[in-house]
């Protein structure tokens, strides 16, 4: 944790994913105050849902780490791990410790989607699957044994990194950081069939072009799109990236086949999950095909939520699937004590700034970014002016008011409380383990993902 000299305002940023980040980047690349900025997080390593959820095959991305790592270095930051807001610190000790408070927990829960069968073995969310794929310490291990079909629903990017990841064959996943063991599981699926579903038409998916586009080049994976659900669609007035995508999805609809494909990709629009059967696990879903509701406007969403725009048509169908993970939506969640508007899952808050209730009094010294701030949207970028809109508002603040004397040190509460806490060089150290771990493999990476293994290389 940084050490404090006279007259510098100490700042907690509490979660070092992108969005912590970004904020600890902008209070240390200001002049306008002299901050320190000590950064925690609940795992003993950085970048969040960089680490822990973009795809591994998505190299390009991840990349954004290099730069990223730039911030932790920088001597105004102080990253600390294993910290848990709530669990090993309170609200009131942090605000008694430093000038100010800023949350950046992102959203760690998902929604559900209310059908029957949702509970039985072998039904789970997106979320869950990602983090076991992702190599996050948390993670239940994930068996694909027996599961020749599997379906995601939703489509929206999650959906599609989920159903691509299912649906690549071994060969094209190990050059990923992903640990030994989800590999050795991929690798031996016995997958063929992956069904990405979509309870509106490819005009209202949320994925994007380049990840769209990434699901047509797939090795060994035939793509297949009913082209009957690309009709009848009035693209005046679309914006260009659904056009786009629009132009994709029908030259995939018509290209020929390859009947050998070991494995097919379906995208499936048009239909919503009504049930998962089975006798003690999923042995298939139940998807009904949708319409428009004439009644409500599509174009206006103030008007009416995304699942009023859909009616069923009452044509069932059934899939023979062993494997739903639903990648419908992340959601907040409350930090104890902190202010929580449930209908949103977000911190309330005005332009970063937090409130005591949506629409309520401003919380003095406390500040809100990412997705705990405006809801689980946005790819990482979005994160960067976001924090800057925080911390400008952050700073605008402290340089109205005279620097506080901590009434409190939380690096002697935190040993009183036998907290341990990581340090940047036990991250160093982590990094370091799993370049080697990769270098063995011929990987640039292969994560440490578990509990134990963080523990053996960090004491
Ligand atoms: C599966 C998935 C894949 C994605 N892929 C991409 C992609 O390819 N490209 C892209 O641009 N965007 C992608 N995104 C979006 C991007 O990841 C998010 O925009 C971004 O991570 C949000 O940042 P955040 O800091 O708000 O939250 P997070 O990344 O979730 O970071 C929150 C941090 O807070 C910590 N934390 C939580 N609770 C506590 C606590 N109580 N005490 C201390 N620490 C705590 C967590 O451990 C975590 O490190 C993806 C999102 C998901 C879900
Ligand atoms: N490569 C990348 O850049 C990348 C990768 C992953 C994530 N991200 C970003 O991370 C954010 C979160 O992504 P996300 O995929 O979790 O969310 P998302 O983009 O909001 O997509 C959610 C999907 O779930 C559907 N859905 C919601 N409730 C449903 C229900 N009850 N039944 C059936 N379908 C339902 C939605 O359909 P409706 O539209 O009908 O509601 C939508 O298709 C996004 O901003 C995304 O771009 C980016």
């Amino acid at each position: 944790m940084t050490g404090n000299h006279a007259g510098c305002r100490r700042i907690a940023v509490i979660g070092a994913g992108p969005s912590g980040l970004f904020a600890a980047q902008a209070l240390a690349g200001q002049d306008t105050l002299d901050v320190e900025v000590d950064l925690y997080d609940r795992l003993p390593t950085p970048y969040g849902l960089l680490r822990y959820g973009v795809a591994p095959d998505h190299t390009s991305i991840k990349a954004v780490a290099n730069a990223l790592a730039k911030v932790l270095e920088s001597p105004r930051i102080s990253f600390t791990g294993l910290v848990e807001f709530g669990r090993d610190v309170a609200r009131e000790e942090l605000l008694q410790a430093y000038d100010a408070v800023v949350y950046a927990v992102g959203a760690p829960r998902d929604l559900t989607m209310g059908i029957p069968g949702e509970d039985l073995p072998g039904s789970g969310s997106a979320r869950e699957f990602v983090e076991w794929y992702g190599g996050h310490p948390d993670a239940r291990p994930q068996s694909l044994a027996g599961v020749t079909g599997a379906a995601t629903i939703g489509v929206g990017n999650v959906a599609l990194d989920v159903g691509r990841i299912l649906a690549k064959q071994a060969h094209a996943l190990t050059t990923t950081d992903m640990p030994d063991p989800v590999l050795a599981e991929l690798a031996a699926s016995p997958i063929t069939d992956v069904w990405i579903i979509g309870r509106r038409g490819p005009q209202h998916a949320a994925f994007t072009t380049n990840e769209l586009r990434e699901l047509t080049r797939l090795d060994g994976v035939q793509l297949i799109i009913d082209p009957a659900h690309l009709e009848g669609i009035d693209e005046e007035g679309l914006d260009r990236r659904t056009r786009t995508n629009l132009g994709i999805l029908r030259d995939a609809a018509a290209a020929p086949r390859d009947p050998d494909a070991p494995r097919r990709l379906h995208l499936l629009f048009w239909h919503r999950p009504v049930r998962l059967d089975g006798a003690d696990r999923v042995e298939s879903l139940t998807v009904e095909r949708t319409r428009l509701d004439a009644d409500v406007p599509v174009a206006d969403p103030a008007l009416a939520p995304p699942p009023a725009r859909v009616v069923g048509t009452g044509e069932l169908s059934t899939l023979p699937v062993q494997l739903v993970l639903r990648a419908i939506g992340y959601r907040g969640a409350p930090l104890p004590g902190v202010p929580f508007d449930e209908v949103r899952a977000v911190i309330p808050h005005d332009e970063g700034r937090v409130l005591d209730a949506p629409g309520g009094t401003r919380c003095p010294r406390e500040y809100v970014t990412g997705w705990i701030k405006r809801g689980p949207t946005g790819v990482i970028g979005t994160n960067k002016s976001d924090a800057a809109q925080s911390v400008a508002h952050l700073l605008e603040d402290l340089a109205a008011v005279p620097p506080q004397e901590p009434q409190l040190n939380v690096v002697d509460l935190l040993a009183a409380r036998g907290v341990r806490p990581a340090t940047f060089a036990d991250w160093q150290a982590i990094d370091a383990a799993e370049q080697a771990r990769g270098a063995a493999r011929g990987r640039a990476r292969t994560k440490l993902g578990t509990w134990e293994e963080l523990g053996a290389v960090i004491g």
